[in-house]
């Protein structure tokens, strides 16, 4: 089985739920505390070994281009003021030339469609998508422990996580065959159910490990769910006609950045794990904890 080294990063959405901040920054762009989302999913990609990445993007995400630029002025201001330490983030932050690909999704079309615009670029090997609202704080970077369970299993894996019966209807749901601890075989998804509908606890997050007949099967696909074309509809197809999908319950915290309270979440948790932040985040929590009770 050829070596995951492709990943592809759907940012072709139009981020609504961050109006108006979204109308002239991308997502992708915000930040936890000094480092854009993008980022983080980056080096969650190059921890599982991704030497090649792939950019879905959309009319107005010039930024994120230019944010994977070397800016050189930056630089020289820097080497000037002999700002080392700030010199070397820059440039971590530095993608090798032929490294990195950008393709348009000329119509936000849904998630299916804005990994399918990337099918040329992928070939026939399997590849990962990461959704980088997504930021998944793990000892094992989340990827990384997905590699390593797909070169065992196969097929096709999603990052799976346990949600209460009255979340499930945010999410595609796993409907499980086998429990194996930390990899689970399945019969399928559903996207989106009722409560009463979802086959189990078990809800798909933004990682997937794709083989390339996703592609195949996103070429025959008409829109699903909401007016979208669904990445789910392809990964059910896989399991329709009898081949294997696995969900894998990932080691770590996940912060659904693409939603406000998700990304405030994230922000005091990655603050807090700042060494150079803690006590005076944790200082100003616990004042304003005591100040809310003192109310009540
Ligand atoms: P979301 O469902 O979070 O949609 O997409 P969104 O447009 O980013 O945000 P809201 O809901 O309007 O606030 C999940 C992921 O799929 C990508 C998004 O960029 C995000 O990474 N996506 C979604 C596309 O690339 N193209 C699409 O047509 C839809």
């Amino acid at each position: 089985m050829k070596k995951v080294s492709k990943a592809i990063f759907p940012v072709a959405g139009l981020g609504t739920r961050f109006l108006p901040a979204t109308k002239s920054v991308p997502k992708e762009i915000m930040t936890l505390v000094d480092r854009p989302l993008i980022q983080y999913a980056i080096d969650e990609a190059r921890a599982a070994g991704i030497k090649e990445f792939i950019f879905v993007t959309s009319r107005g995400k010039s930024a994120l281009e230019d944010y994977f630029d070397q800016a050189p002025e930056l630089e020289h201001q820097l080497r000037k003021k002999g700002k080392d330490d700030l010199l070397e983030i820059l440039k971590s932050t530095n993608m090798e030339s032929g490294q990195i690909a950008y393709i348009r999704q000329h119509k936000a079309l849904g998630l299916g469609h804005a990994v399918w615009c990337a099918r040329r670029l992928v070939g026939n090997e399997p590849f990962a998508v990461i959704l980088p609202d997504d930021v998944i704080a793990a000892e094992t970077p989340c990827l990384q422990q997905m590699v390593e369970a797909h070169a065992e299993t196969g097929g096709c894996m999603v990052a799976a996580m346990e949600v209460a019966p009255e979340k499930a209807s945010s999410y595609g749901v796993l409907d499980v065959k086998e429990d194996m601890g930390s990899v689970v075989s399945t019969r399928g998804m559903v996207e989106k159910p009722a409560p009463e509908d979802a086959p189990s606890n078990l809800a798909v997050i933004g990682r997937y490990i794709l083989t390339p007949q996703i592609m195949r099967n996103l070429n025959k696909i008409k829109t699903g769910a909401g007016g979208e074309i669904q990445l789910t509809d392809a990964i059910a197809t896989e399991v329709q006609e009898g081949r294997e999908v696995y969900g894998y319950r990932f080691r770590g915290q996940r912060f659904d950045c693409g939603s406000k309270a998700g990304f405030l979440q994230a922000t005091v948790a990655f603050g807090l794990a700042r060494p150079d932040l803690r006590d005076e985040l944790s200082a100003y929590l616990d004042e304003l904890v005591s100040v809310r009770n003192a109310a009540q």
